[in-house]
């Protein structure tokens, strides 16, 4: 048996070891959600496997867990008519809806959504591997977001629900929604960064056709019945299967209004050129990253020792938001590094529902081109530093801190979005600056430093190469009432709980001369209470 099977092959479970609170058994769905309508797929399934492998007669195999629609481009067509008609123009009892029936619909999608938690939790704990906090703490963030963006809706409601007068023209201005928004997110974050562009769409009036993540598929499948429920035919879908298929034939009908997107800027670019009227379409998205966390020489150790390792590794480094290279003042890089490692080397392998920090990749190419950001590094002269580092085996990669690294290796430039941290040290802090001016990401930077000056100094010029700034802290996006955004390749739009609803909307009013014929037609309407727009009632 070579060192690393014998090393990391017994974390995988024995026959039955998946723990009977999971409650686990394979979920065939056949079902996709059209027209307020659970329909029937009868065409060719897609097939789910975990990242947890089971140890089975010794022979060692992914966990089945189930199967999804592979849906063809027709039957995407005909969903995404479902979500135009609903919309129908803009004139569809969604877009004109009042907000506080809107609002209404989705506090009792929330209710049924919060009855799900247990269901949803182990099947991100199977689906992606991501460890039992992290999988809770996903979904109960996603609760807490909804709640949030109900109270940003009324907030906003309440600022639009008075009429300005300008130069003898009266005006209520307030935010209409844009059309059929496209929704799609990525595996790491499977249910919140879907949420967390699927609900301030659907509040704002939109209607939406929504495709789950590559990996992270078979977790919607219990709020299928909330979604069908709570809101009115037409206004949620959800479709599953290939992209070029499911995706790429939706945007090629043009007939897409706002695509909102999470995900490589390469699947992204590909996706947008798919759309024949580019003007007609409004992008929302949150792409790639590669954050550097700068450690000065007058640092505290504990601090940035503490917050790099949590920031390159926590869900194995699969994060966006994730440092993925660590640049440290050559004065204390020996220092640095014997702790770094130290602390990398107490991170427990295991499977999700453990108390472990590293846990099986959901993608099942990722241990290869790990390896091959390894291999290109040590070729170029890195070495591995920590113990345990470098070993891999099936879906499980022990963390991996490269140094120094250079401007030569892949792992300089590239986001590896897994558990391998290139590690570099600076003596002049032009280096780490530079790095940054001429990187094609600009999403957020750490600096760790306790000296007021430098930090100012350094403050300056950063927020203008990327949307961040974290001091002593690990880059990140939470909490989601702050913007979450980037410059170059990293982003478009920001995304935030009150920045969604702007993104997925549009600034719109209704206005006239201010004369004794026209206050009388307004008032009229308001206090006859004949238009869902031209209000005054207030939100409480
Ligand atoms: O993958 C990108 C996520 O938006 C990061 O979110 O910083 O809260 O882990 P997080």
């Amino acid at each position: 048996m070579s060192d690393n099977i014998e090393k990391l092959s017994h974390h995988f479970p024995v026959n039955t070891d998946v723990p009977p609170e999971l409650n686990f058994s394979p979920l065939e769905q056949r079902v996709y959600l059209s027209n307020g309508k659970l329909h029937e797929w009868k065409g060719a399934l897609a097939e789910v496997f975990s990242p947890v492998y089971i140890e089975r007669n010794g022979e060692l195999k992914p966990l089945r867990l189930g199967s999804y629609p592979s849906m063809d481009g027709t039957t995407s067509l005909e969903v995404l008519e479902s979500a135009r008609s609903a919309y129908n123009l803009g004139r569809g009892e969604w877009p004109t809806m009042r907000v506080r029936d809107r609002i209404e619909r989705l506090q009792n999608f929330l209710v049924l959504m919060k009855a799900k938690r247990e269901t949803v939790v182990s099947w991100l704990m199977l689906e992606i591997g991501k460890n039992r906090p992290d999988s809770e703490n996903e979904f109960d963030r996603t609760v807490e977001y909804i709640i949030d963006t109900i109270n940003a809706v009324k907030n906003l409601d309440r600022q639009s629900s008075d009429l300005e007068l300008h130069q003898g023209i009266y005006a209520q201005i307030r935010r209409g929604p844009l059309g059929v928004v496209l929704c799609m997110a990525p595996y790491n974050y499977p249910l919140n960064e879907t949420f967390a562009t699927l609900i301030p769409a659907l509040i704002m009036g939109n209607t939406v056709v929504f495709r789950p993540a590559k990996y992270g598929v078979l977790l919607i499948e219990p709020l299928l019945e909330a979604f069908r429920v709570s809101f009115p035919p037409g206004v949620i879908n959800v479709i599953y299967g290939e992209g070029k298929e499911t995706a790429g034939t939706l945007m090629e009908s043009g007939k897409v209004d706002v695509l909102a997107f999470i995900g490589s800027s390469k699947t992204a670019n590909i996706i947008k050129k798919q759309h024949p009227r580019p003007n007609r379409l409004r992008s929302v998205l949150g792409l790639d990253a590669k954050n550097p966390a700068v450690v000065m020489e007058d640092a505290d150790l504990n601090v940035a020792v503490s917050e790099c390792v949590n920031g390159a590794l926590a869900f194995n480094g699969q994060r966006c938001t994730a440092l993925k290279i660590i640049f440290i003042h050559r004065k204390i890089a020996d220092e640095f590094m014997k702790a770094f490692c130290r602390k990398v080397e107490s991170l427990k392998v295991g499977m999700p529902w453990e108390d472990v920090a590293i846990t099986p990749l959901p993608e099942p190419d990722k241990p290869a081109y790990m390896q091959a950001l390894i291999d290109d590094a040590i070729a170029k002269g890195a070495s591995i530093m920590n113990e345990g580092g470098g070993l891999q085996f099936k879906s499980l990669v022990n963390p991996t801190v490269l140094y120094p690294v250079n401007h030569d290796m892949r792992v300089y430039h590239e986001e590896q979005f897994g558990p391998v941290v290139p590690v570099l040290a600076f003596d002049d802090i032009s280096e780490p600056v530079n790095y940054m001016v001429e990187s094609n990401f600009g999403q957020q930077v750490s600096i760790f430093s306790n000296n007021a000056d430098q930090i100012a100094a350094l403050v300056d010029p950063l927020v203008n190469q990327v949307c961040r700034v974290n001091i002593n802290t690990k880059s990140q996006r939470g909490p989601d009432v702050y913007p979450f955004n980037g410059r170059k390749d990293s982003a478009e739009g920001t995304l935030s709980v009150t920045d969604a609803l702007r993104v997925f909307s549009i600034r719109t009013m209704v206005a006239t001369r201010d004369n004794e014929q026209n206050r009388a037609l307004f008032t009229e309407i308001m206090e006859g209470r004949k238009s869902h727009f031209l209000s005054t009632d207030f939100l409480l």
